[in-house]
């Protein structure tokens, strides 16, 4: 049981950001395929944006149908309006589901706008239950090792909740709004428990500066002080790496490593 444990996740290094784009579109195309009423949980930031992208090539082509998939957002920022163009629901419209035709209202993240953040948090577990569960979550990692906004310390038994920003995160996050004080400062986020509970984790790690996190997650103690750590518990989780990333790794964890794409 130990090595099974230590095998996880299954992970792949590749070239650069373009390649991961690339492979993580194939994967997510090869699950639509599969199954075209796809449930979806999908991540913002930079590091999806070479997939988005190369889904929008495949779907504009005709060689890819997302018209039937639904989407669950990871997360979303508490006090921006809702067409704000930073809050992540106008940003994966943006960046994916209007280009490949998902429907806005197959587009569903926490209701950041009632007056009941624990209602809305309750009422977010129950939609993504209702849809039959998330079949692939695709998650990025934030630089102190964040998934979501699931900042170290985050239980792993927690759920979807209120998540207040670290300082770290909010600056990193400061380059998609006008200045580091309109970051929000408080998300509803996914918790560790619902995003282990997706039939199948993505984790996608781009550029030298996530090696640090990614060795964390990987090789460090599985521990809420990582929460991407978690993944470690998942039965299928796969992570995406670039070269960079990788180059940070130990020689144990790249042993078993797929190159050959
Ligand atoms: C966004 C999210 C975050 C990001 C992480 C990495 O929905 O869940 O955890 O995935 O902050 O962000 P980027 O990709 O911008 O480096």
């Amino acid at each position: 049981m130990a090595a099974d444990v230590a095998r996880r996740p299954r992970i792949e290094v590749l070239a650069d950001e373009a390649v991961v784009g690339a492979r993580v579109a194939d994967l997510i195309a090869e699950a639509v395929q599969r199954r075209p009423h796809l449930v979806l949980g999908l991540a913002s930031g930079s590091t999806p944006g070479p997939a988005y992208r190369e889904l929008i090539r495949r779907a504009s082509a005709g060689r890819l149908d997302m018209s039937r998939t639904t989407v669950f957002l990871l997360d979303e920022y508490v006090g921006l309006p809702h067409d704000h163009p930073g809050s992540y629901h106008a940003t994966i419209r943006r960046e994916l589901t209007d280009a490949v035709g998902i429907p806005d209202d197959a587009v569903h993240g926490p209701d950041v706008h009632g007056g009941d953040a624990a209602a809305s948090c309750r009422a977010y577990e129950a939609a993504i239950e209702a849809a039959g569960g998330i079949d692939v979550q695709l998650l990025g990692i934030g630089r102190n090792g964040h998934i979501a906004f699931n900042e170290p310390g985050t239980p792993f038994e927690a759920t979807t909740h209120v998540a207040t920003l670290t300082e770290t995160t909010r600056r990193d996050n400061a380059r998609f709004f006008d200045s580091i004080d309109d970051v929000p400062s408080c998300a509803l986020t996914q918790g560790p428990a619902t995003i282990l509970r997706a039939r199948r984790l993505l984790l996608v790690a781009t550029g030298a500066a996530k090696g640090p996190a990614v060795a964390a997650a990987l090789e460090g103690p599985i521990s809420p002080d990582c929460p991407a750590s978690i993944v470690r518990r998942h039965p299928d989780a796969v992570a995406v790496l670039d070269a960079e990333v990788a180059r940070q790794l130990g020689r144990d964890t790249l042993r078993s490593v797929s190159t050959d794409r």
